[in-house]
């Protein structure tokens, strides 16, 4: 009865589209069919038509920089092209597909091809990313020691509800770690992804100060501190896959001066794979689960499958001259399982927590970590 009850109160909480998703994603002659009223259209065949965009970030920038909705529907191909949303409204990508619900069969590509350092503009993490999301430059910039880019404190918060569904984000830099090469950056504002797909080998997603950003039955792929940041990540029902080991999956940066909010990344019911079959023996046993970016890193891998990949202490220090790891440093597990799982191997290791129901609770879904209520979540998987 209490868990019923429960439910029903979190479900209170979370919101799917007010429109029939399906219906607009799907192929039809008339691609706006089925969705809502003022839909923009981005086609790489498009014409001069007021509704017509041959790029997504052109269909962005025709929206007004107010709390008005909109929702931009995507019809097939690569696009290459940087996306950056700031406008504080709620805005939905949707990319056209007949499989809705398979993270797999997307048809709609952005692609980018930059790291860090790589050009003269490229000092920042920030430039890199495929798509940031939010309000400002200096509120998505990365900074450097333990606290990061010092983002003045008048800063307004961005979009407060950014949906995307049915898009793959690639950064194809270089076909291995060389430097940070975000796939995605989301700072000072709320975004959900589902069905979607991110793509590269160093940091492809940063969470960013004041980031909350839930991911549902999506794929992710890295090699080095493919999730990292200060902000709030939920994982839910999601694959990750390693393309090889590097640092650590997770690699978080905590501070007590941005926000009271339980920032770090919680990846929940989901799956942690080699990127392929020709990948999975050289990389058996070597993958670290995360490392402290700070010392007050915060990740929990929670009911989560374990591929053989992963190192048997699970999580690894910085690195053996700045382990970084105190007893503030909160690098979790809670009823993993799967070849990758040791408790044997965790114990020995000292550095991996593996929590009890109890120490979990407070983590234990995404109306528990996130600030400011959960409306702006889509939760397709029951958490
Ligand atoms: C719209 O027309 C202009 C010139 O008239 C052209 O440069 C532009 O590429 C066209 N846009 C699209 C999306 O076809
Ligand atoms: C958007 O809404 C927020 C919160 O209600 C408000 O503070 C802000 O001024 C609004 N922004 C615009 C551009 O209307
Ligand atoms: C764009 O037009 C070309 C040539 O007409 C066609 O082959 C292609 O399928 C079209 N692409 C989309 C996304 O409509
Ligand atoms: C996708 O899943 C939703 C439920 O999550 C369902 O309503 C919808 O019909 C499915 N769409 C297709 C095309 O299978
Ligand atoms: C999802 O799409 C992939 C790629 O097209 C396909 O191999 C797979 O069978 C699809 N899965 C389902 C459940 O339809
Ligand atoms: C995103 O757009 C804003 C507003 O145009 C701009 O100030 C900022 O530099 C852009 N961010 C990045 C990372 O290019
Ligand atoms: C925020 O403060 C800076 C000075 O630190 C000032 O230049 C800027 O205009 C202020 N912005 C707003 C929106 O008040
Ligand atoms: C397997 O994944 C690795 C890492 O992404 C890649 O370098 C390699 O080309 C992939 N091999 C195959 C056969 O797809
Ligand atoms: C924040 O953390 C620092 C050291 O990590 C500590 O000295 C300081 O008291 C903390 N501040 C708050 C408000 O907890
Ligand atoms: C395990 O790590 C803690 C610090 O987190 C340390 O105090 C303790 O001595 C270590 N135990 C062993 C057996 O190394
Ligand atoms: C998890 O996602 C798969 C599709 O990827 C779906 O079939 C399944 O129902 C989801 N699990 C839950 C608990 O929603």
């Amino acid at each position: 009865m209490i868990y019923l009850l429960s439910i029903l109160i979190t479900g209170a909480f979370a919101t799917s589209l007010d429109f029939n998703r399906t219906e607009c994603q799907s192929p039809t002659s008339e691609p706006l069919d089925g969705c809502p009223p003022g839909t923009l259209l981005v086609s790489q065949n498009a014409t001069n038509s007021s509704a017509s965009f041959a790029t997504i970030q052109s269909a962005i920038l025709s929206l007004p920089s107010d709390n008005s909705s909109a929702t931009i529907l995507i019809l097939p191909g690569t696009y290459v092209e940087q996306l950056n949303v700031t406008r504080p409204g709620p805005l939905t990508l949707l990319g056209q597909t007949a499989s809705p619900n398979n993270s797999s069969s997307n048809t709609v590509t952005v692609l980018w091809h930059e790291a860090t350092g790589n050009d003269v503009n490229t000092f920042d993490n920030a430039y890199t990313s495929v798509l940031t999301i939010a309000p400002t430059l200096e509120s998505s910039l990365t900074g450097s020691g333990p606290t990061g880019y010092a983002v003045p404190a008048n800063t307004s918060f961005g979009t407060s509800d950014f949906r995307a569904y049915n898009l793959d984000f690639t950064n194809d830099y270089l076909p291995y770690s060389a430097g940070p090469s975000l796939a995605l950056g989301v700072s000072y504002a709320n975004a959900g992804f589902y069905h979607a797909r991110f793509s590269s080998y160093q940091d492809t997603i940063y969470v960013g100060k004041l980031g909350q950003v839930y991911f549902d039955q999506c794929i992710i792929a890295g090699q080095t501190d493919f999730l990292y940041g200060f902000g709030t990540a939920w994982i839910e029902n999601s694959t990750l896959l390693l393309r090889s080991c590097g640092g650590g999956i997770t690699a978080w940066k905590g501070t007590n001066t941005t926000t009271p909010n339980k920032y770090g990344v919680y990846i929940h019911s989901s799956s942690v794979l080699p990127a392929n079959s020709s990948i999975a023996a050289a990389i058996e046993g070597k993958c670290s689960l995360g490392r402290p970016w700070n010392e007050l890193h915060r990740s929990i891998f929670a009911q989560t499958y374990l591929d053989r990949a992963i190192l048997s202490q699970g999580y690894t220090d910085w690195s053996s001259s700045d382990p970084r790891v105190v007893p503030a440093t909160f690098m979790a597990e809670f009823e993993d399982f799967g070849p990758g799982w040791s408790l044997r191997g965790r114990e020995d290791g000292n550095v991996t927590r593996v929590l009890t129901q109890e120490e979990w609770e407070p983590y234990s879904g995404p109306e528990k970590v996130f600030e400011g209520g959960t409306a702006w979540v889509d939760k397709l998987s029951e958490v």
